[in-house]
């Protein structure tokens, strides 16, 4: 099969993570790494990028369209684009690896950055028309009737345009049953747990963690966890969502664990705003930190996600790195830190 072009899209922040496991999937390579796009190629069949983690969702490139313009009269020429798009051998490639119903039902999903006088629904409509009225196929708003998603993603005057290659979007995990305030996107779990750089195998804690997200990633990626948090809620969400992972009532700030016995700890902390707490931030930080610093193996990681950063001074631990994603519609900070 000869190499096709895809695109993923991801957490702003995050797009590093998913071209790392892009590429490392045999075949594939990147070509560009762009505001929450990864783009790239794939020798062989593209349904390898199906088992991708930190991506939000995965598409088949199907083409570009430049100059989309701001104005509502650009909606016009997206029914007209939308007409001549070739979309039958990006079916065809598609229809290798998984069922699409004939005649087809698809669904449009668009974004954008940068200002327009129309909506993303405007978009949508605009071009479900135009592809209507080339292929016989029928469109539906409901993403889950859908069997196919033509995928508009509009950076400023540039569209690129892409058929998903799942039925559902990447990021939705089957196993994400039960939500609390506060929980992560798996795709951005998976990426948080990659930045710690473990071992196969390695022992992976989430002293704080909530609907249970980041263990049920690091456990899908093979690593052991293991977490707790301080309220029941909290805990039943985390075991209905990974059911095989040990699970501890209890304050992050007096952990009932080992020294040194963690090659890592990943964690979305309480922020203070969605997720109440009950002394002031800095002091759960402190004493939090000095506790993460206690059970990491030496050399081990800390990867924690706060809209706080400026709180984590951890005497003992080296600070690696440290970048703002934009999360919950906010830019919380990712900082990584070693022991
Ligand atoms: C931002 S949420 C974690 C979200 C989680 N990563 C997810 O995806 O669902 C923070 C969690 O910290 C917990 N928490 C707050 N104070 C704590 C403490 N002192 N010890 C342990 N857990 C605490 C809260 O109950 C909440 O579930």
């Amino acid at each position: 099969m000869p190499a096709v072009r895809f695109f993923g899209l991801t957490t702003r922040g995050l797009e590093f993570a998913a071209a790392r496991e892009m590429t490392a999937i045999r075949g594939a390579v990147v070509t560009a790494t762009a505001y929450r796009r990864v783009s790239g190629s794939i020798s062989g069949s593209p349904a390898r990028l199906l088992n991708l983690r930190t991506a939000d969702d995965i598409y088949l490139d199907v083409t570009t369209w430049h100059e989309t313009g701001s104005q509502r009269s650009a909606l016009a020429a997206f029914t007209e684009q939308a007409r001549h798009l070739e979309l039958n051998a990006a079916v065809e490639i598609i229809r290798a690896f998984r069922q699409i119903g004939d005649p087809i039902v698809f669904s449009v999903t668009a974004s954008f950055v940068g200002k327009r006088n129309y909506s993303a629904d405007d978009i949508k409509q605009a071009v479900a028309a135009g592809v209507e009225a080339a292929y016989d196929w029928t469109y539906t708003p409901d993403d889950r009737e859908a069997d196919l998603n033509l995928r508009l993603f509009i950076d400023h005057e540039t569209a690129h345009i892409g058929l998903r290659l799942a039925r559902r979007a990447l990021h939705e995990r089957s196993y994400k049953t039960a939500q609390i305030a506060g929980s992560l996107k798996p795709s951005a779990a998976a990426a948080l747990v990659m930045l710690a750089e473990l071992a196969p195998g390695a022992r992976l804690l989430d002293p704080f963690c909530g609907a249970g997200t980041i263990l049920a990633e690091a456990a899908a990626l093979g690593y052991q966890a293991l977490g707790g948090d301080i309220t029941p809620e909290a805990l039943s969400a985390a075991r209905e969502n990974a059911p095989s992972v040990p699970l501890v009532r209890w304050d992050a700030r007096w952990l009932p664990l080992p020294s040194h016995t963690a090659d890592a700890v990943v964690s979305n902390l309480p922020w203070g705003r969605q997720v109440k707490v009950d002394q002031a931030l800095a002091e759960l930080y402190a004493q939090s930190l000095a506790e993460i610093r206690r059970v990491l193996k030496p050399g081990g990681a800390a990867v924690l996600l706060t809209s706080a950063p400026d709180l984590l001074s951890g005497d003992g631990l080296i600070l690696v790195s440290q970048f703002e994603i934009s999360l919950f519609g906010q830019k919380p900070t990712v900082t990584v830190l070693r022991a």
